[in-house]
């Protein structure tokens, strides 16, 4: 591997986790954690440095400086603030908008052709600013969207069928919050579509669905209730994202995109089966979605739309 650098804007709770996750999976030779605050990122990088000579080695240098970020394959923004009780993801927008525009400006100027991911909320939205306010064409910018949604329905259904994780194959798709939705129409244990597998005692298919669909998108808030924030998932999220992209890996990711044309929901940004590596996202795979489904998309679509169009007097671009 050449040697490999990517940076992590942002170095609270998410962003130090993120830095950590990726020397721990070595995901890349150098990682560079910047913050608006010298020190902040300093004691992050710093702690996480310690655990190097016990590691692989790796290089992790702080940073206040965007130009330490040049050369950077690809970039993880993990700015902002994150929602006091009561809050949404969607209530961050206000605040987070003109914060991800502005960082897309810089990110511009000094790694022009990183792979940008963001993990900001609400992610959606602020993926599709970040499209519109960054000059890099549009392949090179995904949200982390809902692939740790994804990862836990595949866990809590491989626990429940008694099967690996691994041999689950569900996607779930949409917004990253309460519209998210799995793909139950496509759903497959091995090569056995999910309706023709046994089910333990007395649960029927339909409670099934319901309860997991539910608890998914209630994970997040139930962590949040319990330590203020959530950080380990997503950041081992985005670091797989990375190493996807660092090693060329091609694999799927439901990341958050501006969808192909055929699923006709516009121009927003959501989550969608998308092929990751070194362009970012190499191309989308189109799900055949059912009626219903497709009424899901096109809800979480809406939600998102106008979320964004809110923002359309508070002078941010919409
Ligand atoms: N997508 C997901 O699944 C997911 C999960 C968890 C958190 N998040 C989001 O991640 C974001 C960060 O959460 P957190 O808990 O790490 O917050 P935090 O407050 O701990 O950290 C934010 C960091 O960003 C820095 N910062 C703020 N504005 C900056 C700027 N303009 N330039 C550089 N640095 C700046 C701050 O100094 C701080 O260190 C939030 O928006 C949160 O909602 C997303």
């Amino acid at each position: 591997m050449t040697s490999s650098i990517v940076s992590v804007v942002g170095a609270g709770h998410v962003g130090s986790a993120v830095a950590n996750a990726l020397v721990l999976r070595r995901a890349c030779d150098r990682v560079v954690l910047f913050d608006r605050s010298a020190e902040r990122a300093e004691g992050e990088a710093w702690d996480i440095a310690d655990a190097v000579p016990l590691l692989a080695e790796m290089d992790i240098t702080p940073s206040a400086d965007y130009a330490d970020l040049a050369g950077s394959e690809a970039v993880v923004i993990t700015v902002g603030a994150t929602p006091a009780p009561g809050q949404s993801r969607l209530d961050l927008l206000g605040s987070n908008a003109g914060i991800i525009a502005s960082v897309m400006g810089e990110l511009d100027r000094v790694c022009p052709e990183a792979v940008v991911i963001l993990v900001s909320n609400p992610v959606d939205v602020l993926t599709r600013i970040a499209i519109e306010a960054s000059t890099r064409p549009a392949h090179l910018i995904l949200g982390s969207g809902t692939v740790l949604d994804g990862a836990r329905l595949r866990q809590r259904l491989g626990e429940l069928l008694r099967v690996e994780k691994d041999d689950v194959h569900i996607y779930v798709i949409g917004e990253h919050g309460d519209s998210s939705f799995p793909v139950w129409s496509s759903a497959t244990v091995g090569a056995v579509r999910l309706e023709d597998c046994p089910l333990p005692g007395s649960t029927s298919l339909l409670q099934l669905k319901d309860e997991l669909t539910t608890a998914i998108r209630r994970r997040g808030r139930e962590i949040h209730e319990r330590k203020g924030y959530t950080s380990y998932g997503v950041a081992s999220a985005a670091a797989r994202i990375v190493r996807a992209v660092v090693r060329d890996e091609r694999r799927i990711f439901m990341v958050s995109v501006r969808p192909a044309e055929e699923y006709g929901v516009g121009d927003v940004a959501l989550s969608l089966p998308s092929v990751i590596g070194r362009a970012g996202v190499e191309r989308q795979l189109l799900l055949r979605l059912s009626d219903e489904e497709q009424q899901l998309l096109d809800h979480s679509a809406r939600v998102l739309d106008e979320a964004y169009r809110s923002l359309s007097g508070s002078g941010t671009k919409a």
